[in-house]
Order: C-alpha cells, then sequence, then structure tokens
C-alpha cells in the first residue's frame, strides 16, 4: 500500500531529532527527493519498498555519514558536484577561495590557465572555469580515482574541453617550467595527531584528503619546494589555511610576495593570497 510522503518524512525528521541530528528536517527532505528522485516530495505517495531505503539512509545518516556521501552530490558556489567515498565533500569554507580568485582575476581575463594542486572533486576548479569563460585549467591529484569524480563534474559543468588533469604527487608530473597565471590549492591540512578526534561524518572523507602530516603543513611545505618555475612573473597564488595555520604559512611561502587574507563566514582567516615577484 501507497504511503503519505508527509508521513515518511515527519517519521525521519522525528529519527533524526531524537538524537539531537544538526538540520535534520533538510536532511530527510534531501533524503526523501532522493529515494523518489524528485525536487519535491510532497507531489509524491512513497512505496513501502522506498519507504525503508529511506529509513536505510536516515539510518546511515543518524550513525555520521554526511547526506551528500549518501545521495551523491553536494552543493557549492552555485553548482552542483557529484562526490563518492574517494573525493573530500566540498565545504563552504573553500567558497572563500572562490571569492579570492573571482575578485583578483576580471570576468573578461583570456588565455590565462589556472593550476590547481589536489583537486579532488574538482570543485574549485570547475566553479572558477563557469564564471572564468575564457580561462583553461589543469587539475592536479595523486588519486586517479579522485580523478574520475573531477571528470565526471567537468563534464557535468560543461568545461571538460576547457580542463585536463593529471595524476601527479604534486607538480612532479608537471612540465619544469610552466607560465600559469593563477594556482590554486587547498591541500590536506589537518595534523596526523588530531585526525581521530575529529567529528564522525569528516572521516567518511578519504584520509589522503586530510591528513597533512605530523604538523598539519607538510604538503604546504613540499608544494612551496616546486612551485617557483610555475608560476609566471606577476603569478599568484591561494591557499587555503586551517585555523590558526596563517604565520606558518605564510613563512613557508615567503620565496613569494605575500599580499591579503580573505576570512571566511565565520570570521577566520581561511585563504592567502602570494604574488610572484
Ligand atoms: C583537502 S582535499 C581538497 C579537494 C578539493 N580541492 C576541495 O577543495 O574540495 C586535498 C586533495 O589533495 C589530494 N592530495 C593529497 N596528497 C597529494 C599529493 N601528494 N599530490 C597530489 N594531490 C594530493 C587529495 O587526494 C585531495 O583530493
Amino acid at each position: 500500500m501507497e504511503l503519505r510522503s508527509e508521513d515518511v518524512f515527519a517519521e525521519g525528521v522525528a529519527i533524526l531529532r531524537k538524537e539531537k541530528i544538526a538540520s535534520a528536517t533538510t536532511a530527510a527532505r534531501l533524503l526523501l527527493c532522493f529515494v523518489l528522485g524528485t525536487k519535491d516530495f510532497r507531489a509524491h505517495t512513497v512505496s513501502p519498498a522506498d519507504a525503508e531505503r529511506f529509513r536505510t539512509l536516515i539510518v546511515q545518516h543518524k550513525a555520521g555519514c554526511p547526506v551528500s556521501k549518501l545521495i551523491g552530490s553536494r552543493a557549492f558556489w552555485d553548482q552542483t558536484f557529484y562526490v563518492n567515498e574517494n573525493v573530500l565533500d566540498p565545504r563552504p569554507d573553500s567558497e572563500t577561495l572562490i571569492e579570492a580568485v573571482l575578485q583578483a582575476i576580471p570576468e573578461n581575463t583570456t588565455s590565462s590557465q589556472i593550476l590547481d594542486l589536489g583537486t579532488g572533486s574538482g570543485c574549485l576548479l570547475g566553479t572558477l572555469l563557469v564564471h572564468r569563460p575564457y580561462m583553461r585549467g589543469i587539475g592536479v591529484d595523486c588519486s586517479l580515482q579522485a580523478l574520475f569524480v573531477a571528470q565526471k563534474n567537468a563534464v557535468r559543468l560543461g568545461t571538460a574541453n576547457r580542463t585536463h588533469f593529471i595524476c601527479s604527487n604534486w607538480t612532479a608530473a608537471l612540465a619544469q617550467k610552466h607560465n600559469f597565471e593563477v594556482i590554486i590549492s587547498n591541500p590536506p591540512y589537518i595534523s596526523r595527531r588530531d585526525i581521530p578526534a575529529l567529528p564522525k561524518s569528516v572521516l567518511y572523507d578519504p584520509l589522503i584528503a586530510l591528513d597533512g602530516g605530523e604538523d598539519g603543513l607538510a604538503c604546504y611545505r613540499e608544494i612551496a619546494s616546486s612551485i617557483m618555475p610555475l608560476l609566471c612573473h606577476k603569478g599568484q597564488l591561494f591557499l587555503e589555511v586551517g585555523q590558526g595555520q596563517q604565520r606558518a604559512v605564510k613563512k613557508i611561502f615567503n620565496i613569494l610576495r605575500y599580499a591579503q587574507s580573505y576570512k571566511d563566514l565565520s570570521g577566520r582567516v581561511r585563504v592567502l593570497q602570494f604574488i610572484k615577484e
């Protein structure tokens, strides 16, 4: 017998609320819409099989699995990205980097290339290329599985013909001399000892996307050691940083001129901008 979608939804919300899950209503709505393949569940009835599928997802979410990982997509800036267990979920904090680059690079910029180190789902590079339609980009990641997701996202966004993905340990597989006007990176920056204490939901992200070595700064050091020949004169580097890493990352990149920092919505410094002179 078909069930009323409102009742199925209310049951899901109640289960999540009982566990004090934040945004229980939004989570239950996204999960039910996903199961029913619709944008508005209220217009539908629910079969017993779909109700069971929905309950299973609610239980998985209750156990800590993020909604994005359950439905396979996540909104970022003004786009939606495929995600899976091989990529970091795009985070609202990383939208600070988009804001910084869009401020720095005029809309009609031509013939200029962006290099994205540690592209993951491709959310940073893809969003920038959507908004800078004359630019091209290279996305690098050491995870081939992540690059499959990034490629799928580039096709979804319509930027695939301007994007090239390379599987590489940071810059190792790139030609020694390049002339990138813009390099961006949101490298793994969590200190290894802090990883076990992260909220359960973060542990659904791949470890390779989180682990910044003993002090969280290992990837910045690696990137700094090879970035100079890749940036053109006046080229700009934008780096996402973790909480409290601002000073240490500035020091690591003192081979470039520090330009300015950008804060996220909670007022924390999230992005540093450097210029090659
Ligand atoms: C914090 S995630 C960022 C993903 C995406 N750019 C974003 O902002 O959502 C870091 C990414 O760096 C990649 N990565 C880690 N170590 C790497 C290495 N040695 N070389 C290249 N990429 C690496 C990970 O696979 C992961 O996709």
